[in-house]
């Protein structure tokens, strides 16, 4: 604390990110991102970016890459706003279109930067259980609000809710924004995206850190009708107008063509993810029904947090939430290679024994 700090920043609790080690060899399951490397076709295209064009700001729309994130979802490119990871597309969001005299909804485990945006801004927000089972319920949704948003394959859960049931919630709320955060869902949801063209409310955000394997570009985007693109864009030029550098244009865009490297580490990433759960249920965990490269396991007598420990002294990082009281059970556990979820098995086996 300082004196020289504003009262918001006195009044802030920031997100703490998970943690980035330093340390060599360590099999790393704790933050999501794609144990395989990105297409060979981004290295090259990041490697066309080196010369004396850096010297020259990038493009401030991004114009290129939003025409090929249009073509990808087949919308147009003035449905797309693009920015510096999903995280940065998301707090304009929360600023630009979650700002209201209503508090807004989400649930009560989710994105843990959701609340911080709220700090961030000002906006009153409530927390709505998930159900015993740790699924969203939609009705709980369906009153007055200042707007909604969760993940979709909620985070840390993985579940998913059914495509379905996000239109009846778009159908009954239609004077506020609905945000669906899909962080996760190429590794095994429907995209709500399809839906932005018959309802003005909903923005769907997306990043190329998960599925793309990009998470050290920082790239992310959002779908939706163009007034909604429009609020995002004033609050990105009244903030940072380049907040995607040469590379990062150059380097999604060639992740978004090349589809067959990205099925390929999906499918990759899915198979690991199945076989993994069958053999952490042969251990007695509990595992959620997962549609995300994470899954989300307790032990019915083994706690949390201990076994977070236990993984760490085998230089295993896995993530672990002590609040709210209900999740401490969990672990949270990305999917790696074959060859770490293999090594995640094993030390697991030993722990038990
Ligand atoms: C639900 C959810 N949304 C958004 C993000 C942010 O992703 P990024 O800023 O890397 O695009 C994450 C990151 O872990 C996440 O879990």
């Amino acid at each position: 604390m300082s004196k020289f700090w504003s009262q918001v920043v006195q009044d802030l609790t920031p997100y703490v990110p998970g943690e980035q080690p330093k340390l060599p060899k360590l099999v790393k399951l704790n933050t999501n991102e794609n144990p395989y490397g990105p297409s060979p076709k981004v290295l090259e295209a990041l490697q066309a970016e080196v010369g004396d064009t850096l010297r020259l700001y990038p493009d401030p729309n991004s114009d290129r890459l939003r025409q090929t994130i249009a073509d990808y979802h087949r919308v147009t490119p003035d449905q797309v706003f693009v920015g510096n990871g999903s995280d940065e597309v998301l707090a304009h969001t929360f600023q630009a279109l979650l700002k209201h005299d209503l508090p807004i909804r989400f649930p009560d485990i989710t994105y843990s930067f959701y609340p911080v945006y709220c700090g961030l801004y000002g906006i009153a927000y409530q927390q709505l259980p998930l159900t015993e089972s740790l699924e969203i319920c939609i009705d709980d949704y369906l009153q007055p609000n200042g707007g909604i948003i969760f993940p979709n394959p909620n985070a840390p859960t993985a579940r998913l809710l059914a495509l379905p049931e996000i239109e009846r919630l778009l159908q009954a709320n239609t004077d506020s924004v609905v945000v669906i955060d899909e962080a996760y869902v190429d590794f095994g949801g429907d995209s709500a995206i399809g839906l932005t063209a018959r309802y003005p409310q909903l923005l769907v955000t997306r990043t190329l850190s998960k599925s793309h394997s990009l998470a050290g570009l920082r790239v992310g985007y959002a779908v939706g009708h163009p007034d909604l693109i429009e609020a995002l864009t004033r609050v990105k030029d009244s903030f940072n107008s380049y907040p995607l550098d040469r590379f990062a244009q150059a380097g999604a865009v060639a992740a978004l063509e090349d589809h067959a490297y990205f099925e390929e580490t999906r499918r990759k990433v899915v198979t690991s993810r199945n076989r993994l759960v069958g053999e952490l249920e042969m251990l007695g965990f509990v595992v959620l029904p997962s549609a995300a490269n994470f899954i989300f396991a307790r032990h019915p007598s083994n706690d949390g947090a201990v076994l977070t420990a236990n993984l760490r002294e085998r230089s295993i990082i896995v993530r672990h939430f002590k609040n709210p009281a209900r999740i401490d059970p969990f672990m949270r556990i990305t999917i790696g290679t074959e060859q770490q979820c293999a090594v995640l098995v094993s030390a697991l086996r030993e722990i038990l024994s």
